[in-house]
């Protein structure tokens, strides 16, 4: 794809007028040189045409006409979790790259299905997990291998969010699929990004809006092989926190706005150790381009991360395994 010296940039289309196409993806896909927002598809014309009158690209009314156009390399979907599936296989079938929101799936099967099809295409499938792109969760990794808070005993992480306006695909079993698939994941996903793929269910709750039929928050604790655990909390009924916790042998390590940090943010580590506190301030940065640039750098240079894959399949099972291990609790 080299053109005298200039990359010919990635061709994206977007499958469905989502909020987060509109806050994060899209200025991210405008932004970014090596992609191209050629098409926006929605179920409805005139929402396509809105936000094409801000992105660029051509409105396209339903996403079956947007996956038959040829100009486009690869495809970004951003449409409720339940959806994911079907519309990824087909985006696949029809010979695009796909970019997925989290969750890429509602569970292991459906995700190790769509791997297998991106295989056998030799196309890419990247489930958009954009926090994984900011630098601060290196640096942190960084911190605990140099014995900031000596050796370290459990990890705690919470998402938790207000209640969401009625209609919100959230509160709709069949399309948005709840807390758990909607919020859960993020401090799944950081427990294994901490303390490995390799991690089992020692016990969770998930309670239940019985009148909605979703979850709308709950609890996780994972554990490691030698017991080092993982307690988790998210729900759509609080008040908004995000962030993690370290505790260790000599000291307890965290942070906030871990999962969402604007690009000018500028992450606080706070290390407490005896007789001894202490904030770093490190670097802010764009999670939301470098998620982007890493999907489009992948697509122009062919390459399918293994580490990509395995890391979304090992959430997958993660997320089943809660789910069948957890407490539900009904309420109305
Ligand atoms: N990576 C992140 O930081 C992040 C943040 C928030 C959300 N997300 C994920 O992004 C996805 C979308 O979340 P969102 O909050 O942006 O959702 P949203 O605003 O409700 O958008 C979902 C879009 O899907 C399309 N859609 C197709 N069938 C639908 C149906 N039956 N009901 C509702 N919408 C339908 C709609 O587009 P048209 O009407 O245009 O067809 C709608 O605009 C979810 O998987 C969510 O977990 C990711």
């Amino acid at each position: 794809m080299e053109h005298s010296g200039n990359v010919t940039p990635v061709r994206v289309g977007v499958i469905g007028c989502a909020d987060i196409a509109w806050r994060r993806a899209l200025p991210a896909l405008e932004a970014e040189p090596l992609t191209e927002v050629t098409a926006i598809a929605s179920r409805q014309w005139d929402r396509a045409k809105r936000f094409t009158e801000r992105f660029g690209g051509e409105p396209v009314e339903g996403y079956t006409a947007l996956l038959e156009r040829d100009d486009i390399d690869a495809v970004y979907v951003p449409l409720p979790a339940v959806l994911h599936a079907e519309w990824i296989d087909r985006a696949l079938r029809a010979g695009k790259h796909v970019l997925a929101e989290k969750p890429l799936t509602t569970d292991r099967d459906q995700a190790e299905h769509l791997f297998k099809l991106a295989g056998e295409r030799r196309l890419l499938l990247m489930e958009n997990f954009m926090f994984l792109h900011h630098p601060q969760h290196r640096q942190v990794a960084a911190m605990l291998e140099e014995g900031a808070i000596g050796e370290v005993r459990s990890f705690a992480a919470g998402f938790t969010i207000p209640p969401k306006p009625q209609g919100d695909i959230r509160y709709q079993a069949d399309v948005g699929g709840g807390a758990l698939l909607d919020i859960g994941v993020y401090p799944i996903r950081a427990a294994s990004l901490f303390l490995g793929m390799n991690l089992d269910v020692a016990g969770a709750v998930l309670r239940h809006e019985r009148s909605l039929g979703v979850v709308v928050g709950g609890n996780a604790l994972l554990t490691t092989e030698r017991g080092v655990t993982a307690q988790l909390t998210f729900g759509m009924e609080h008040s908004y926190t995000n962030g993690y916790e370290f505790r260790g042998s000599t000291g307890r390590l965290w942070l906030n706005r871990v999962f969402t940090p604007p690009a000018t943010y500028l992450p606080v580590v706070q290390i407490e150790r005896q007789d001894h506190a202490e904030q770093i301030v490190l670097p802010a940065d764009d999670q939301f381009a470098k998620s982007i640039r890493a999907f489009a750098q992948a697509v122009l240079d062919g390459e399918h991360p293994e580490d990509w894959s395995r890391d979304s399949l090992s959430q997958a099972s993660l997320v089943d395994a809660v789910r069948a291990n957890a407490r539900n609790i009904y309420f109305s």
